[in-house]
Parts: C-alpha cells; structure tokens; sequence
C-alpha cells in the first residue's frame, strides 16, 4: 500500500482519449443519478406533507403512502446514491491508480443495469407489485437481481483497473470501495437465499441486510470519496495513513453483527441482540478514528474550507460521526426503549444517508467533476445549494429527535395513541418545510452538474484548485 503522498505524484492525463472516456462516465452517472435524487426527493416530500395533510394526491392507489414510501427509498438508495458513488469510484480507482479505467464498455453496461432496475422497480411498486416489506428489498426478486448484476460489472471493472495500477501499492480510496463492493455482493446474495424470507431467520437477515447495506456498501464508498478528495482539496496528504487501514480492519470487524440492534426486545435470541449492542459501542474506533483523521487533515487551512466543495465535505465527516454516534446510543435498550419505532429513527436515517453519505457526494463531484471535464460550477450556486441542504437537513433531523422523542415518551406513559399523533404534528410541519429547502437545493445542484458536464463551455475554464498533482 502507498502512502497518500504517493497519490499526488501519479500522472494527470487529462486531454487523453482515455481520459475524455472516463470524464463522459463521470458525468453520465453523475447525470443519470442526478434525475433520480430529483424525482425521488420530490416523492419524500409528497411523503412529508402526508402527514401534515393526510388527503394530499389520495385519489390513485399508486400515490398511497405504501407505494410511494418504498419508491422514495429504493430510489434514493439504488438509483440516486449508488450509481453517484459508482461513478466517484471508477473515477478514483483510475486516477488513484495512474490507469486507464479497465472497460469503459463494462460502465456503461453497469449503468444500464442500474437504470433499468431503477426504472423497472419504480413502475412496479407504483403498481402494488413488490417482494414484500423488508426494507430496501421491496423491488421484485428479478429486478434485484438485475440490480446485483450491475454490481458484479461494477465491482470487474474497479478490481481490474486498480489491477493495472502503475505502482505495487493499493492506494487507501480503493481499499474502500473494493471492500465495500465485495462485501456486497456477499449481502445481496444472502438476502435473496429463499430459506432466510421466513419468521426469526427473516428477522435475523433483514437486520443483516439493512444495516449492511448502510455500514459495508453506502458508508466505504463514501469514506474512499473523502481519501481521495480531500488531500485534492486540502492540497496535503491525508493526516495518518495507518489510522485510515486502523479504521477499514475495525469497520470489517463490527459491522456485520451490529444489524440485529434494530430488533431489541424481539424474539431474536438475547445473546444476539446482545452482541449487536457490543458492536455498536465498538463501532465508536472506526468512526472516531476515522473522523479525527479527516478532521486533522483539514485543520489549519481555513482558506481553503472555505471553498465549497470542502464544505460539503466537512458537513459530510460531520454527518459521520455525529449519525454514527448518534446510531450507538440508539443501541442501549434503555433509550431504545424510549425512541424504538418512533420518529426519532427517520430524523437518524436523514442524519445518516443525507448527512453524511449524499454530502459526501456532493463534496467528490464538485471537488472531482471540473476536473475530470474542464468545467465549473457557478461559485454561488454551489453556494446556495450548500446553504439550503444544509439548513433544510438540520431542520428535518432536529424536529424528528425531538418529535420522536416526545412520541416515544407518550407511549411509555399510556397516553392514548391520538394524543402521541397530534403532539408530532408540528414536527410533522416543520419536517416539510425542511424537506422543501432540501429538495430546492437539489434543483440548484442539477443545474450545477449540467454546468459541469453537458452545457457547452463558454469560456475555458480554470480548476477549482491547483491540482497537487494527478488530479
Ligand atoms: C428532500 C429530501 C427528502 C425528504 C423530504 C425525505 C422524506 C422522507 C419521508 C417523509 C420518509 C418516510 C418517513 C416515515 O416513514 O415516517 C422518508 C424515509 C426515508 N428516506 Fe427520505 N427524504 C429525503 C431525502 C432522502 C435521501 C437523499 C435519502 C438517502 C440517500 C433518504 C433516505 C430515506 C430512508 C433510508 C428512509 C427510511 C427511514 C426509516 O425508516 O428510518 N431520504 N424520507
């Protein structure tokens, strides 16, 4: 493995055919992700004025809350944050590694799988066609099966680019998006074993599942985004190497049982949940570990946090380790007691999946897209966006806590359940309002991402920083 000092000498090809092959990959996937974030966003806000005005589009079955809540789900998962990072990884498996992506083909073949199960899993749940309600593996058996296709071209195409590497060493962004595709595959095909869709084995691989896909798919390949920009941005190396393959091994080691902490108190064997709540605590290494180590790359250079994308990516590590510590007190029986089914868990799920994992996106495509193709995004733009994410997710995040909250303790006191539903309806309304700043914000970043990658370039235009070296 190298040091990350080593990244900022590999060769920068820009101007190459290869290169102007792989900037066309970055941006359709970045394109391609960018549509679903805004259709799928839209649905969660229809889904967050249901509950401020429940008769809201009630006439077709298709736009009921059960339909549309899996279509917001699946769609911001696999069709919004998925492909985003796929793209992010390709991207930096090639650069990082001073090669040629392995088969520009095999992108746009992986990319054609995603959208097609994306198109195909969102018509179908529209239509009350689904698997079931597991969480996150509502889309038919088929369709999911197309999507783990799309994730087996992705995962050839990473291993066999970072295989024609310029030097012997693996550089740190690769070790994480590698291991998190791998470990994938390993989670789709184990939650599509037909003997697991049945009572406590369901039970036990649903918590398997759903976590996993958060802890071992989402969360490596947002962390490799952070190992690869933020020496760009900083224009450093990053603060300790050792301390980010610390924090790799010790995620692989607890993640995996950690899942059964969504399932307290249920007939899940007690030991199990037991160990669940152990690995959660422990999962405190990794993330703090790994938190210090982007924090300490930062320190010290105030001119350039201020620049956007690097705000981003502050806001992102943030959304780490706050959501990720934030998940470890969840896992106490004794405040899961009170918060367990409640709102609180939604508030958590934002905090996470938006706060960390889609900024973390945001910061590589702004800090990475120019580069790749010569164009910038409008400085106030990305600043607008910047700014009404991040009010619109603290509202959302900090009105279901304390809504969940309020719910979970008028559960515990008996109160009747009418009285826990009206006590949330103004988090309910503040929920919304949140989610209308964030949604904007998302307009302002599509058409942030066509300026960066489809409209015709007016003026050359400069990189966002001086590229340290191999951008
Ligand atoms: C405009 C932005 C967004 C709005 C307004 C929004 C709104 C919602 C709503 C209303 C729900 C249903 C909550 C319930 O069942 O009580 C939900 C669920 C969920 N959303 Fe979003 N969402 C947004 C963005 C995102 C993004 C970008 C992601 C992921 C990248 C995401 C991931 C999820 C997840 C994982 C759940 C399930 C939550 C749980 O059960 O804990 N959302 N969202």
């Amino acid at each position: 493995m190298n040091s990350s000092a080593t990244i900022a000498a590999s060769p920068h090809r820009d101007g190459d055919a290869g290169d102007r092959a792989l900037a066309r990959i970055f941006s359709a996937y970045t394109a391609s992700a960018t549509l679903w974030l805004v259709f799928a966003t839209l649905v969660g806000v229809v889904l967050a004025l249901k509950f401020a005005y429940p008769e809201l589009l009630s006439g077709s079955p298709a736009l009921t809350f059960g339909r549309l809540r899996p279509i917001h789900t699946n769609g911001t998962f696999y069709a919004w944050a998925s492909p985003a990072l796929i793209g992010l990884a390709l991207y930096i498996a090639a650069r990082s590694s001073g090669a040629r992506l392995y088969s520009p083909k095999l992108a746009w073949v992986t990319l054609g799988l995603v959208n097609l199960a994306a198109i195909a899993g969102t018509v179908s749940l529209a239509l009350g066609l689904n698997d079931g309600d597991q969480e996150y593996r509502e889309w038919l058996g088929w369709i999911r099966v197309v999507l783990a296709l799309g994730l087996v071209t992705a995962v050839w195409n990473l291993l066999a680019t970072v295989a024609r590497r310029e030097g012997k060493d693996i550089y740190l962004s690769n070790w994480y998006t590698i291991g998190g595709t791998l470990w994938t595959i390993i989670i789709v095909v184990v939650a599509l074993l037909p003997w697991y869709q049945h009572g406590l084995g369901q039970v036990a691989v649903q918590g398997y599942y759903m976590h996993n896909a958060v802890g071992m798919w989402f969360t490596p390949l947002s962390l490799g985004v952070f190992y690869y920009a933020l020496p760009k941005l900083m224009n450093r190396p990053i603060y300790s190497y050792s301390l980010g393959i610390f924090a790799f091994w010790t995620n692989l080691a607890f993640y995996p049982l950690l899942g059964a902490h969504h399932f307290l108190f249920s007939p899940l064997p007690w030991w199990l949940q037991t160990t669940a709540i152990v690995c959660s605590v422990a999962m405190l290494v990794p993330v703090w570990g790994g938190s210090a180590n982007f924090l300490l790359t930062m320190r010290g250079r105030p001119e350039r946090m201020r620049r956007t994308p690097a705000a981003f990516i502050l806001v992102g590590v943030l959304g780490y380790l706050l959501g990720s510590t934030q998940g470890t007190v969840e896992a106490f029986r004794s405040l899961q007691r009170v918060w367990h089914l409640t709102n609180f868990t939604v508030g958590h799920s934002h905090l996470t999946m938006y706060g960390f994992v889609t900024f973390a996106i945001w910061g590589g495509i702004y800090a990475l897209l120019p580069r790749a193709t010569g164009k910038e995004p409008n400085n106030l733009l990305m600043g607008v966006h910047f700014w009404l994410a991040t009010v619109g997710v603290l509202i959302y995040v900090l009105a279901l806590s304390i809504g969940g909250t309020v719910q979970g303790l008028d559960w515990i006191r008996g109160a009747p359940f009418i009285e826990s539903v009206t006590d949330m309806a103004p988090y309910w309304l503040w929920r919304s309002i949140g989610g209308l700043l964030m949604f904007v914000s998302h307009l302002v970043f599509a058409w942030n991402v066509w300026t960066m990658t489809y409209r015709r370039a007016r003026t050359p235009a400069p990189s966002i920083a001086p590229a340290p070296a191999g951008a």
